[in-house]
């Protein structure tokens, strides 16, 4: 694994959208694997003003990891809205081909079935990963096992109350999502994971240097042949570089 480490989250935002930017450039069709939650916000804030300075976008076809269910699309919560207000709203993506699992559909099986074609059909260039303070990668959850496709997922309790903050309260959170499962990501041809701050520091240091373990999804990893961990000093500070 090829691990960076930067000063502050925004100086290491730039240096992940310079990544997806040289894909987005490189590529006749980029396919981008996208994630939601504060950390990747610096790497949207970065893209967005790539954009701005002239980067095409107008090819790109995104995908998200995962959406709550229970969530409709205009949910202020709902990860749909995450993504409208941080990136899609700012760029010229077309909406056609901006992708995530629908967090009110009524048949959630085959809602799975939807996604994993969709999946399928765009092949991701580089996905984009936060990681929980419990280990997950997307919301594949700590486990005695790890689900290769996309999934409906029972929220841990860790997960429900670090999302709280971005709700009125811990009630609110969602119990369940749908979520891309692990070798879905692991397809990917390209993965930068993500993490900031010092309560990230300990999970960083399972996930990268203990062996793999289904409890600490994010050391899958591991088994990818080109994985950039971006980092700043805080959630590298348990790390042997
Ligand atoms: P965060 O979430 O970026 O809000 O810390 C990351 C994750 O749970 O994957």
């Amino acid at each position: 694994m090829n691990i960076r480490v930067f000063r502050t989250p925004s100086d290491a935002g730039i240096y992940a959208a310079s990544i997806l930017e040289r894909v987005v450039t490189s590529k006749e069709r980029p396919v981008l694997g996208l994630a939601t939650g504060g950390t990747v916000i610096p790497v949207y804030e970065a893209f967005v003003n790539l954009v701005r300075c002239g980067l095409d976008v107008s090819h790109v076809t995104t995908l998200n990891l995962d959406e709550y269910i229970g969530l409709a699309p205009d949910h202020p919560q709902s990860y749909h809205a995450f993504m409208n207000e941080h990136l899609f709203s700012k760029v010229g993506i077309p909406v056609e081909s901006t992708h995530l699992p629908n967090g009110i559909a009524s048949d959630l099986r085959a809602e799975c079935e939807r996604y994993n074609a969709v999946i399928r059909k765009n092949p991701i260039d580089i996905q984009i990963l936060g990681i929980g303070v419990n280990g997950h990668i997307g919301f594949n959850e700590p486990s005695h096992t790890l689900i290769t496709g996309t999934h409906v997922v029972n929220l841990s309790a860790e997960t429900i109350k670090m999302n709280a903050r971005f709700f009125q309260n811990e009630e609110e959170v969602p119990r369940q999502a749908i979520t891309m499962g692990v070798q879905s990501i692991l397809q990917a041809k390209q993965i930068i994971l993500l993490a900031f701050g010092a309560q990230k520091a300990e999970i960083i240091r399972e996930a990268l240097n203990d062996g793999i373990r289904t409890d600490v999804p994010a050391s899958i990893l591991q088994l990818h042949k080109d994985v950039t961990v971006i980092l700043d000093e805080q959630s590298a500070r348990h790390l042997d570089l």
